[in-house]
Formats: structure tokens, C-alpha cells, sequence
């Protein structure tokens, strides 16, 4: 494909860094977003540099609006525009209801939800001005399950999906598609502890028998961010290994 600018918020490791990775490999060229691990970052880059695309690597905390809408002024205007953006960035949070604190609550929605609104709104005019447009949230198998012990995370994944429709609707008419992927337990430093203390237990839930490599979520990602995925909005894909059905 011609080469396309995209960001990926929470990119220094995991499921963003394979989707930076992996739009790269698709011919983007890609702004890897990341919160404090530089290092991570700046490696990320450098594999993007190794397959012959441009990559930048910019620190913001996308839960604070202004830094997010900061990121994506600089993505677009160091890249050259911006037309594929994948709101990744996430974190997970043990809290049992009785104890969950408000302000946790409202960080988890904030970095959960609100910066996929606010990055999402900044990226628009860009898009626009492409005349074309790919939006991919990361979503979660606890958006349709719930989370014991994570209803605020469950929450915020819960309203990425009502996101996804309604930006589906109302950017239909500039050729913006507007997708979500909710991927179920995928190997990276979030779910690290859980896969190493509890493997065969989870691994015997899948009807795969195995968590997902960041990889395989980078691939349904970069498939909706594609031109091939052109008649697709408002969707949202389980990448689950099967654990849905049971
Ligand atoms: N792993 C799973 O099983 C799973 C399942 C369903 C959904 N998900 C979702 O997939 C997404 C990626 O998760 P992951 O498993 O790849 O997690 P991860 O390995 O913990 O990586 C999280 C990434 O998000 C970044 N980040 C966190 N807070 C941020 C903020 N406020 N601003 C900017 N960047 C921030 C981190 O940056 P730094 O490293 O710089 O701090 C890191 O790059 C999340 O939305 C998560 O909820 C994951």
C-alpha cells in the first residue's frame, strides 16, 4: 500500500509494539507512543528504521488531554499527516468493588476511555484531510464478560465499544472506519504474573489451549487499519482463542 502515517498509543511493549511493528511491515510509517519506558520505545523504533520506515517515538500521558492532543499534533506534523490511529494504550488494575477507590475509578476511565475520545477528536481533521481514515481501539474480552475484581476496567472497555459505534456513525461520511479488537489473554508484561502462576489453569479455559502472542491482536489490527478492511466500521473482533464461547 502507499505509505500511510499511524500511531499507536502504549507502544513501547506488548500488543502496541507489534502493532507498530507490524503497520511498518505493512508500509506506515509509524509513531510509537509511550508513557515512561524510553528504552522500550526507542527500540521499537529502531526495528520500525530496520524495515526501511520512518518511525518517531513521542512520550505523552494519553490520559491527560492535553498531552494526548499534544501527540497527535506532533505525529502528524512530524510524519506528514496521520491516517491510522490504534488507541492501545491501557493498563489493568486488581480492586475488589467495596474497595475501589474513586480516584482509581476515575484514572482507569481516563486513560481507558476518555483518551481514546480525546485522540480520537485531534486526529479527525487529519484524517479528513486525507479523505481517509482508520480509528482501531483495543478493547477487551471483559467488555462483554465483566472483570471480577476489575469492574472500572471492564467499564472503560465496555465504553470503548459504545466509542467505536458512535465515531462509526458520525465518520462514515469522511471515509473514517472506526473498529474495535478485544482480545482475551494475550502474553505481555500485563498479563506476565497471571500466565506464570496460573497457566494451565487459564491455557484449560481456551478452546485454543494457549494465550494469544502480541502478535496474532497485531494482526486483526493491522487487517482493520487496512484498505482491504474498507467495508468494515462499528465492528467489534474477539480475538480470543474461543474462551467467548465457553
Ligand atoms: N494482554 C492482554 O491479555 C490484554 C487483553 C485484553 C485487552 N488488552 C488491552 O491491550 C492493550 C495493550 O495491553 P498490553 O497487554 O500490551 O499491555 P502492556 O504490555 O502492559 O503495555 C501497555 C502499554 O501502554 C502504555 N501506557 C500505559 N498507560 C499509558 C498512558 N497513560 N499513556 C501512554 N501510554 C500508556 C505503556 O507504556 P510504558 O511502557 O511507557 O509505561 C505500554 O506501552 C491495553 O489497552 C489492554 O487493556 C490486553
Amino acid at each position: 500500500m502507499e505509505e500511510k502515517v499511524a500511531l499507536v498509543t502504549g507502544a513501547s511493549r506488548g500488543i502496541g509494539a507489534a502493532t507498530a511493528i507490524r503497520l511498518a511491515r505493512d508500509g506506515c510509517a509509524v509513531a510509537v507512543n509511550y508513557l515512561h519506558d524510553l528504552k522500550g520505545a526507542e527500540a521499537v523504533v529502531a526495528k520500525i528504521r530496520a524495515l526501511g520506515q520512518r518511525a518517531v517515538a513521542l512520550q505523552a500521558d494519553v490520559g491527560e488531554p492535553e498531552q494526548a492532543r499534544k501527540l497527535i499534533q506532533q505525529a502528524a506534523e512530524g510524519l506528514g499527516g496521520l491516517q491510522i490511529l490504534v488507541n492501545n494504550a491501557g493498563y489493568s488494575q486488581h480492586a475488589a468493588i467495596e474497595g475501589l477507590k474513586l480516584e482509581d475509578w476515575e484514572r482507569m476511565l481516563r486513560i481507558g476511555l476518555t483518551a481514546a475520545f480525546v485522540c480520537a477528536q485531534a486526529a479527525i481533521p487529519y484524517m479528513r484531510e486525507a479523505g481517509w481514515g482508520r480509528i482501531v481501539n483495543v478493547a477487551s474480552l471483559r467488555a462483554m464478560t465483566g472483570s471480577d475484581h476489575g469492574a472500572h476496567y471492564a467499564s472503560a472497555k465496555a465504553g470503548i465499544i459504545g466509542l467505536t459505534k458512535s465515531l462509526a456513525l458520525e465518520l462514515a461520511k469522511y471515509k473514517i472506519t472506526v473498529n474495535a479488537v478485544a482480545p482475551g489473554y494475550t502474553r505481555t508484561e500485563m498479563t506476565r504474573e497471571a500466565l506464570e502462576k496460573h497457566s494451565a489453569e487459564i491455557a484449560a479455559k481456551i478452546p485454543l489451549g494457549r494465550p494469544a502472542e502480541p502478535e496474532e491482536i497485531a494482526a486483526v489490527i493491522a487487517f482493520l487499519a487496512s484498505d482491504e478492511a474498507s467495508y468494515i466500521t462499528g465492528e467489534t473482533i474477539n480475538a480470543n482463542g474461543g474462551i467467548y464461547m465457553r
